[in-house]
């Protein structure tokens, strides 16, 4: 895999970068330090990860000049009437003047406290939102994207958008491969960045046999097999995370996997499909991912 992905802004994007959900304050500050400092170049976190601030103190800790590192965070759904606000305090929280890349973290607008989407807000006034953000500050914004988009949301999105989202963040591993999802954005320019490329927490895909029949052939770890399948997917980058040094470490060894293996990975999810993050306010299929109907985790 080469080692950044174009975005249709121009710029660079690394094919591997930190992920940070799930990490907590008191240990991602170390974890964005210790990467940065071991050539990560790109931060991935979220105003709803609670840890901005945090990540914002690993980044200064590493020495890592601002400029020679992707910075990106998400817009959290209660915020999707405030845009501006929100960008303003995930600045701030960061300590950064700007954002490599902003996404819409879920096409899903609440307001403070609402347990469930807020039907009479509409995503598409946020993306408009950020939009006139982007245009109206070049200095603080240097990508608008999306995430947790299915095809039918993004085709929504192109049909009345003025800017095109450079990136669309989602789920990704061989139990949650949205090949439609990944094929609609490389035809459409968007690059596809991987969550949760190992399955998340205590992942069942790291005791899989074909996952360990392949890192055993390459002598690496089964995560370095789930994050190299999906650094080799044209058009798609990856987050994967930890807060553990040595995995951080050798999360970011990409191995080139053979045509056969990568049909082999993919057929885990005939037989097993599970999606690690479905929020309880989704309700399956609701957002679009009629895939998510039989989560079986
Ligand atoms: P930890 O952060 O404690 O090191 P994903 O990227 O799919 O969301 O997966 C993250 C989960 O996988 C975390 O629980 C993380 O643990 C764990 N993890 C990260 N890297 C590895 C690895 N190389 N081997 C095993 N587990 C890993």
């Amino acid at each position: 895999a080469s080692k950044s992905v174009k975005l249709n802004t121009g710029a660079e994007m690394p094919t591997v970068g930190l992920g940070t959900w799930k990490s907590a304050p008191g240990a991602v500050e170390h974890a964005v330090e210790f990467a940065l400092k071991n050539g990560y170049r790109s931060i991935d976190t979220a105003a709803a990860y609670k840890n901005e601030t945090e990540v914002g103190v690993g980044m200064k800790a590493s020495g890592v000049p601002r400029s020679e590192f992707f910075l990106t965070t998400k817009l959290d759904n209660p915020d999707h009437e405030r845009a501006a606000e929100a960008l303003e305090q995930s600045l701030k929280n960061l300590g950064t003047d700007y954002l490599d890349l902003w996404l819409m973290h879920w096409p899903a607008p609440m307001t403070p406290g609402s347990v469930a989407p807020v039907k009479t807000i509409d995503w598409l006034d946020t993306w408009k939102s950020m939009e006139k953000l982007y245009k109206a500050h070049p200095e603080k914004l240097r990508a608008i994207g999306v995430s947790n988009f299915s095809v039918e949301y993004l085709e929504r999105l192109l049909a009345n958008c003025e800017v095109v989202p450079a990136v669309n963040q989602i789920e990704l591993h061989p139990s949650c491969p949205q090949q439609d999802v990944v094929d609609f954005c490389n035809a459409k320019g968007i690059v596809v960045t991987a969550y949760s490329p190992l399955g998340s927490d205590n992942s069942p895909l790291l005791q899989n046999e074909v996952v360990k029949k392949i890192a055993e052939k390459y002598n690496v770890q089964p995560a370095n097999v789930l994050i190299s399948l999906q650094a080799n997917r044209p058009g798609v980058n990856v987050l994967p995370k930890s807060v553990t040094n040595a995995r951080i470490l050798s999360n970011s060894n990409i191995i080139d996997l053979t045509a056969e293996e990568v049909k082999e990975l993919n057929d885990i999810d005939k037989t097993h499909h599970f999606r690690a993050c479905h929020p309880s306010w989704t309700g399956w299929g609701s957002l679009g991912f009629p895939d998510c109907k039989d989560a079986d985790k």
